[in-house]
C-alpha cells in the first residue's frame, strides 16, 4: 500500500491530493493513508500535509523502495515482484526463508540494511543503513547443479557493466565475482542454492555494492582492501539508478545464458574487464595454498593458473582466495 500512496503522489507530481481521493482511490481509510504518509516520511520522503488540500510530494530521498525501481526497469521477470526491507538478518538467508514457501522467479529481495551480511567462506558482509545495496536475486534456472557457477560469472560480468556505466569508474572483475577498483573491492557476489542431485530447486545471487560509504565509516581492518563508489568517484551516488541498471543487465545476460546454456559469449567481455589476468597470484583454499600466473579464463569460465614447474592447474570457481604477491589485488 505503501507504494501505491507513493505512485499517487508522484502522479500528482506538484499538486496536493487529498486524503479522500486517495483513500477511495485505494480502497483504504483515511486514516491509513495518513499512517502510510507518516512512513514515506520516516523513510525520507518530503510530503507536505496540508488540513485542506491534502499531501503532495516535495522531496525524494535515494530510496529503493519497490516502486522506484518499478518505475524505471525494463525486464521481463527479473524484479517482477520487489520485497524491500528496512533492516533484516541478510538478504540471502531471507531469501532462503522465502524459497522455501515458493516464489516467482526473479523476485528482488532488497534490505536498506543487513544486521548480519554474509559474504564469502563464512565471512561477515558490513552493511550499513543507506549506504549501499544489499539485494538477492531469487531464480529457478531449470540448470544442473553443475552450472550453477556460470551464473555468478556472468552476474559478476552484468554487475560490472552497470557499475561502470553508471558511475563511470573504472571497475574491474577479481575472479570468481569481485568487483574491484584501484585494487580495491567494491561489491561482492554470494550465490547460494537448494537443489537435488540433478536439479536446482532455487539459486540466489546475492550482491552486496559499497555505494555511499566513507571511508571511515568501514572498519580499520578493512581500510587497506575495501572501497566504495563515492570514495573512487567523489561524490554520492544514486543506489536506485544503480539497482535498476544491474537489474537490467543481469537479465539480459541470464537469458542469453538459459537460451545457449553456455555463458562462452560473457568470456570474451569477462576477460577484457579482468583484474588479474597476467597477474602473479597466490590461490589459497582450505586444503591448499600456491602461487602461479594467470594465463586466461576458460570459455566454461575456469582459471588457467600457470605454476612455478610451467605446468597449467585449471580452477573451477569455489571456495577459494585469490591475492596478488603484491597487495590485495
Ligand atoms: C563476498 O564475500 O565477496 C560476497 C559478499 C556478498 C554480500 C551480499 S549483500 C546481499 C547478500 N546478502 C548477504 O548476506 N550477502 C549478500
Amino acid at each position: 500500500m505503501r507504494d501505491r500512496i507513493l505512485k499517487e503522489l508522484k502522479n500528482h507530481m506538484g499538486d496536493y491530493v487529498s486524503g479522500e481521493e486517495l483513500s477511495n482511490k485505494l480502497q483504504v481509510s483515511r486514516t491509513a493513508v495518513w499512517k502510510y504518509i507518516n512512513q514515506l516520511k520516516a523513510s525520507g520522503y518530503v510530503i507536505d500535509s496540508q488540513t485542506k488540500k491534502g499531501y503532495k510530494l516535495l522531496e525524494s530521498p535515494d530510496s529503493l523502495l519497490p516502486y522506484e525501481i518499478k518505475e524505471s526497469l525494463n525486464t521481463d521477470f527479473v524484479g517482477g515482484e520487489i520485497k524491500f526491507l528496512e533492516e533484516v538478518d541478510s538478504t540471502n538467508l531471507y531469501a532462503k526463508r522465502m524459497a522455501e514457501d515458493g516464489f516467482s522467479d526473479g523476485t528482488v529481495i532488497i534490505a536498506d540494511e543487513q544486521l548480519k551480511g554474509k559474504g564469502r567462506l563464512g565471512r561477515e558482509w558490513v552493511s550499513p543503513k543507506g549506504k549501499g545495496i544489499w539485494m538477492t536475486i531469487m531464480l529457478k534456472p531449470g540448470i544442473n547443479p553443475s552450472h550453477a557457477a556460470k551464473v555468478t560469472l556472468l552476474a559478476a560480468c552484468a554487475v560490472n557493466k552497470a557499475i561502470s556505466e553508471t558511475c563511470g569508474i573504472d571497475t574491474r572483475i577479481k575472479w570468481p565475482n569481485d568487483i574491484v577498483c584501484n585494487g580495491k573491492k567494491l561489491c561482492g557476489i554470494l550465490a547460494e542454492m537448494g537443489a537435488e542431485l540433478d536439479e536446482i530447486n532455487y539459486l540466489i545471487v546475492g550482491i552486496g555494492i559499497n555505494v555511499n560509504i566513507d571511508k571511515d565509516e568501514f572498519p580499520e581492518e578493512l581500510h587497506s582492501i575495501a572501497t566504495s563508489i563515492k570514495i573512487e568517484k567523489g561524490m554520492d551516488i544514486s543506489r536506485k539508478t544503480l539497482v535498476v541498471n544491474i537489474l537490467n543487465n543481469f537479465e539480459a545476460y541470464y537469458k542469453t545464458f538459459l537460451q545457449t546454456g553456455s555463458i562462452a559469449g560473457f568470456i570474451p567481455e569477462y576477460k577484457e574487464k579482468s583484474a588479474i589476468i597476467g597477474k602473479e597470484v597466490s590461490i589459497i583454499s582450505s586444503t591448499q595454498r600456491f602461487t602461479g600466473k594467470v594465463l586466461d579464463i576458460s570459455a566454461e569460465g575456469q582459471l588457467l593458473v600457470e605454476l612455478e614447474d610451467g605446468t597449467v592447474k585449471e580452477i573451477i570457481s569455489g571456495e577459494v582466495s585469490i591475492r596478488a604477491k603484491d597487495g590485495y589485488i
